[in-house]
């Protein structure tokens, strides 16, 4: 038996990337999958190849902006499941963003997104997981959540956002039988880090990156960032006084 094991999954952004990479890993190991995203075309065809190798799932085509979809498609899935252990709040969309042409409606986009999708994930799953004294939130965050980075205010503002929403989340839920889990990824091969010129230190294989995000989820990490190469420099960054970080982070940007 896995920790997957019949486990009831709310996964979103599941039609590719990370989340795609995490239905196929989660549900080799048994788990039954509520797959989220906009693209439903996708997402049929994730289910299709899913089910082809004995993992149940079904297609939750909805965005994560709309609270009451994601609510209808967690009431789908718990009467064709049962009740979800587990929701993966992965979706989400990078965005380069010069702060000299700052463009409101993208910021708004990517917060909308990024920050108040995951939130509404959350509200679409939490009031039954507490009322039964169990469950797992799983974020995905990001290392640019950490401190700020050139060309990523909206980005960089969104996952600073998801993360501390998720700590307090912790907090609260302590005693609610509620385990909260934040992951920090650093760069990995997905079309959202696809075709970037700039160079992107310590890039991981998609596969690698997945299973180091179930191993993290299996062992209820409170907070788990990786590469750890990458991490360690992120680590030393907040500790680096103002005008030091400044110096270095603006000579390093990872959008072009
Ligand atoms: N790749 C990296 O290096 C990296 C590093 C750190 C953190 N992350 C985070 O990891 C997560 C997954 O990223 P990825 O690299 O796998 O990117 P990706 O391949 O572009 O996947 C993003 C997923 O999010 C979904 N999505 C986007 N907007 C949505 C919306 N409004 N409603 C519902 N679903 C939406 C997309 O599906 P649809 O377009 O079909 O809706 C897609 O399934 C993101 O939160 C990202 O910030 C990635």
């Amino acid at each position: 038996m896995s920790y997957w094991t019949n486990k009831v999954v709310f996964l979103t952004g599941a039609s590719s990337g990370i989340g795609k990479g995490l239905a196929v890993e989660v549900g080799k190991q048994g788990a039954k999958l509520g797959l989220v995203a906009r693209r439903a075309a996708e997402l049929a065809e994730l289910v299709n190849e899913l089910e082809t190798k004995g993992t149940q799932a079904i297609a939750l085509p909805a965005d994560v902006q709309d609270a009451n979809a994601l609510r209808e498609a967690a009431d789908q899935l718990r009467l064709r499941f049962g009740p979800i252990d587990i929701l993966v709040a992965n979706a989400g969309v990078g965005a380069t963003s010069p702060s000299t042409v700052l463009q409101p409606d993208q910021v708004a986009r990517v917060v909308n997104i990024n920050l108040i999708g995951a939130a509404n994930s959350v509200a679409a799953v939490l009031p039954e997981m507490v009322s039964r004294g169990s469950g797992h939130l799983v974020a995905i965050s990001s290392l640019a959540a950490y401190r700020g980075l050139p060309k990523s205010a909206a980005y960089c503002g969104s996952k600073a956002g998801v993360s501390a929403f998720f700590e307090s989340l912790r907090l609260d839920l302590r005693d609610k039988g509620v385990v909260v889990t934040i992951i920090h990824p650093g760069f990995i091969k997905t079309p959202l880090t696809a075709g970037r010129k700039a160079t992107l230190p310590f890039l991981m294989e998609l596969d690698d990156g997945v299973k180091k995000i179930v191993g993290a989820i299996e062992k209820g990490k409170k907070s788990y960032a990786f590469p750890w190469q990458l991490a360690t420099v992120v680590r030393a960054g907040m500790i680096m006084p103002n005008f030091l970080y400044d110096w270095i982070a603006s000579r390093n940007s990872y959008r072009e």
